[in-house]
C-alpha cells in the first residue's frame, strides 16, 4: 500500500498538531452550546474520530453518507444514502467533512441540514482544494485543517477506489497507479 505513495503530503504529526488547534478553537467557539458534531461518511471516520476527542465540551455524534453520480452534467446529482438521526431543529451543528473539493456535495449537505432549520450550522474540513472547487459554489468552510493543492490525496480516510483509507497519514498517489 505505502509503495503506491508518490509523496506523503501531511505527517501524522502535522495532522495531530492541526486537529490540536482546531480542537480549541471549536471548544471556544461551541462552548456551552452543546453542538451536534455531523460527520459525512465515510472520508471523514479517521478525520472524526480525532477532531471530536480535541473537542473539550459535551457534544452529540451523527452522521450523514451522500452519494455523488457525475455524468454528462458538470455538476452531477448528489443524493442523501444515509440521514442524520437526531432531530436538528434549534440545535447548534457543525458538520465535519474530509475535504471540500469541487464543494459540490458540501453544498448539498448544507443546503439537506439547513432545511432543518439548525440554530446554527457550520463547517470544519480536513483539507481544502480550491482550485478544484466548482464556480458556481460560493459556499465557504469556517473552518479549514489544511488549504492543499490540486492533486488526489489518499489516507486518514480518503480514498481511491474504497483503498488507502487506513494509511496513517495524507499522501499523493502515484499517477500509474490510476492508469493501471
Ligand atoms: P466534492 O467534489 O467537494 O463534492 O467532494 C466529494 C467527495 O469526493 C469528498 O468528500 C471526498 O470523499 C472525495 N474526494 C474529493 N477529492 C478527493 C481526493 O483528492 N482524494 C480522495 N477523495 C476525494
Ligand atoms: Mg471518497
Amino acid at each position: 500500500m505505502k509503495n503506491d505513495i508518490q509523496q506523503i503530503l501531511l505527517t501524522e504529526e502535522q495532522i495531530q498538531a492541526r486537529i490540536a488547534q482546531l480542537g480549541e478553537e471549536l471548544s471556544a467557539e461551541y462552548a456551552g452550546k452543546n453542538p451536534i458534531v455531523i460527520g459525512v461518511l465515510k472520508g471523514v471516520v479517521v478525520f472524526y474520530a480525532d477532531m471530536i476527542r480535541a473537542l473539550n465540551v459535551p457534544c452529540e455524534m451523527d452522521f450523514m453518507c451522500v452519494s455523488s453520480y457525475r455524468g454528462t452534467q458538470s455538476t452531477g446529482k448528489t443524493v442523501v444514502k444515509l440521514d442524520v438521526s437526531a432531530d436538528i431543529k434549534g440545535r447548534h451543528v457543525l458538520i465535519l467533512e474530509d475535504i471540500f473539493d469541487t464543494g459540490n456535495s458540501l453544498s448539498f449537505v448544507c443546503q439537506h441540514l439547513q432545511a432543518k432549520e439548525p440554530a446554527s450550522l457550520k463547517i470544519c474540513t480536513l483539507l481544502d482544494k480550491p482550485e478544484r472547487r466548482n464556480p458556481n459554489v460560493t459556499l465557504q468552510a469556517d473552518y479549514v485543517g489544511f488549504t492543499i493543492p490540486n492533486a488526489f490525496v489518499v489516507g486518514y480516510g480518503l480514498d481511491y477506489n474504497e483503498k488507502y483509507r487506513n494509511l496513517p497519514y495524507v499522501g499523493i498517489l502515484k499517477p500509474e497507479v490510476y492508469e493501471k
